[in-house]
């Protein structure tokens, strides 16, 4: 039985194709550049595009259990081919924004409910990671600035978030992929801590031995900062949750300690597994 990883160099996925591996597991990665270098010789892989759905049918023929990236478009596709090739378990890297109140007025909320619903009605086993805030947003927003000038510039340095380490979202995709008891079970998971975005800048500076400064910018020069770097919808999304959380504590969770059975990684943690990112 093989167990097929779409898109297994993502963040999250390229280390549950590990831990997949690792539990001895036969994987099939997916790319939509399969010939692209970078993954474990000991993985096949193949080209799928979730968005073309007639890519499917041969990335997931005798498949029987799938680790999933959230893509609305061609979702109905995914079922159809999944159902056909006999998938018997989809483990789907969704989002907690669909259960935070107001999920019907939120894009990204809406676009993970439809891959969730559509998934629900296929009569697949499914298991929902919902993971907040990741600890790789951090590369997206200040890689480049600590890289260059050893600044971060933000107007909400005080705004606390619980950052997720991406190595425990892909521990509870491997954990329900290959033990009994997670299906029809959706996983919301925030981080083990809840830190000021100062904290989290203090940890990126001790992980690479330097002093990273911080400068408090207007809203107005964020959206423009941050837009070099990632879509308006991201943008507004963060700038949102920031100034929500500007001075109050985030949501923490228990989650990756309850069904792994190990402690979740903590942001300092993250900053050392990922120095080398945030070096010149
Ligand atoms: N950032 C957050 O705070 C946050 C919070 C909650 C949930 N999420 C969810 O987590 C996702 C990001 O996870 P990540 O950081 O692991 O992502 P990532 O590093 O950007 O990796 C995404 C992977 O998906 C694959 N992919 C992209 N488009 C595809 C397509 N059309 N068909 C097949 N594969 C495709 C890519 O593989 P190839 O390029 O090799 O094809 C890539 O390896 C978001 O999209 C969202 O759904 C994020």
């Amino acid at each position: 039985m093989v167990a097929v990883v779409f898109g297994a160099r993502g963040n999250v996925g390229r280390h549950v194709a590990d831990g997949l591996l690792a539990a001895g597991e036969q994987v099939r990665a997916t790319s939509r550049t399969p010939d692209v270098a970078g993954l474990p010789s000991q993985m096949k892989v193949v080209a799928a595009d979730l968005e073309r759905p007639e890519t499917l049918p041969a990335a997931l023929e005798g498949a029987d259990k799938v680790f999933l990236y959230a893509k609305p478009d061609g979702v109905e596709g995914f079922v159809e081919a999944a159902g056909s090739a006999g998938v018997r378990h989809v483990v789907l890297l969704s989002s907690a924004a669909v259960v935070v109140p107001g999920a019907e007025q939120n894009p990204i909320a809406r676009q993970h409910q439809a891959v969730e619903a559509a998934i629900e009605r296929s009569g697949i086993d499914w298991t929902f990671i919902r993971p907040g805030m990741f600890a790789t947003n951090t590369l997206w927003w200040w890689q480049r600035s600590i890289r260059a000038e050893s600044v971060v510039r933000t107007p909400y340095p005080d705004a606390q978030t619980a950052p997720v380490h991406e190595k425990d979202m892909a521990a509870l995709a491997v954990t329900a992929l290959t033990e009994s008891g997670h299906r029809q079970r959706a996983y919301t998971v925030y981080g083990p801590e809840s830190l000021t975005l100062r904290r989290q800048v203090e940890h990126i500076g001790d992980a690479i031995g330097r002093n990273v400064r911080l400068e408090v910018i207007s809203v107005e020069e964020a959206r423009a900062e941050m837009g070099r770097t990632m879509p308006a919808i991201g943008v507004e999304t963060f700038l949102r949750q920031w100034a929500a959380r500007n001075g109050t504590p985030a949501q923490v969770s228990a989650t990756v300690e309850e069904i792994t059975g190990h402690p979740a990684q903590t942001f300092a943690q993250w900053a050392r597994d990922h120095a080398d990112d945030f070096r010149s």
